[in-house]
């Protein structure tokens, strides 16, 4: 049960403090949103069983099932302008892959942006979410990531199995939830005191676990549906990529989704 996940949180981590289990929630995000408008600090962390209404990147619906999943969301206030946060998105998913790989063994991958990947199928995705004031300041910033964690390739619907994963799909064994949702959370703390005072660290350790970086992908807009090679990650966390006229263009998470030409990745 993840209820008892706190025990597994490092005794030196404040944010453990502020860990609330749900049984089944709609969305931790969601949740989160309400806590923080009413003032809720920094480290405020909401970890649930189960989703009604998971939400994930650009409008999609994130399935959410009982007992094979964590789903789980922190709440960050950043001191700085929301133009400095422009990598949140690529530490949040630096932090699940070293979480990943400290709690199973393993050593995952990142898709850009920030779905964790290991051999071409999705472990875990994760939905940044910026609350700004309006004088222009950062107001809060909400983290939250999902990942499967003991499914077997029945549990995922028809039309994903090609993509989804589980950790136990790649051990070959349970793996303890709580342990995993653990990680997670110390990693989200160490990433929060690095955040705007190691960046470059961050990008830096970013590439090295990227593997979209030299593959022929495809960069998909609404219809608009452009290939071309992944060059590199800039400072922000923005893609460069090389398209098929020669053309050489940065691209955003937050408009466009990437696909591998020849699988997921
Ligand atoms: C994606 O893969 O598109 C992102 C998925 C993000 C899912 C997590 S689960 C916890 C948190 N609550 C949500 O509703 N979404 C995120």
């Amino acid at each position: 049960m993840l209820k008892n996940i706190i025990e597994q949180v490092s005794l030196e981590n404040p944010w453990r403090e502020r860990i609330q289990y749900f049984d089944t929630i709609t969305s931790t995000n969601d949740v989160l949103k309400q806590l923080a408008i009413q003032g809720a600090p920094e480290g405020t962390i909401l970890v649930a069983d189960c989703q009604t209404g998971g939400r994930g990147r650009l409008g999609r619906t994130f399935l959410s099932p009982s007992q094979v999943g964590i789903y789980l969301s922190v709440l960050l206030r950043p001191k700085c302008k929301p133009s400095e946060l422009m990598h949140l998105t690529c530490a949040s998913a630096a932090a699940t892959c070293a979480a990943i790989r400290e709690a199973a063994g393993f050593h995952p991958g990142i898709k850009w942006t920030n779905d964790i990947v290991y051999q071409n199928k999705k472990l875990s995705g994760t939905l940044t979410e910026l609350s700004i004031n309006p004088d222009g300041s950062t107001s809060y910033a909400i983290i939250g990531t999902g990942i499967n964690c003991n499914q077997s390739i029945q549990d995922f619907p028809t039309e994903i199995r090609d993509i989804a994963g589980s950790i136990k799909m790649i051990t070959g064994t349970e793996i303890d939830r709580c342990a995993v949702a653990a990680k997670l959370i110390d990693a989200w703390y160490d990433m929060s005191r690095r955040l705007l005072s190691e960046k470059n660290a961050i990008i830096d350790s970013y590439r090295r676990d990227c593997v979209t970086l030299g593959r022929k992908i495809s960069v998909i807009q609404k219809d608009l549906v452009r290939h071309g090679t992944a060059l590199d990650i800039d400072e922000e966390g923005a893609l460069i990529v090389r398209f098929e006229d020669g053309t050489v263009q940065t691209v955003n998470s937050g408009e466009v989704s990437v696909r591998g030409m020849y699988n997921y990745v």
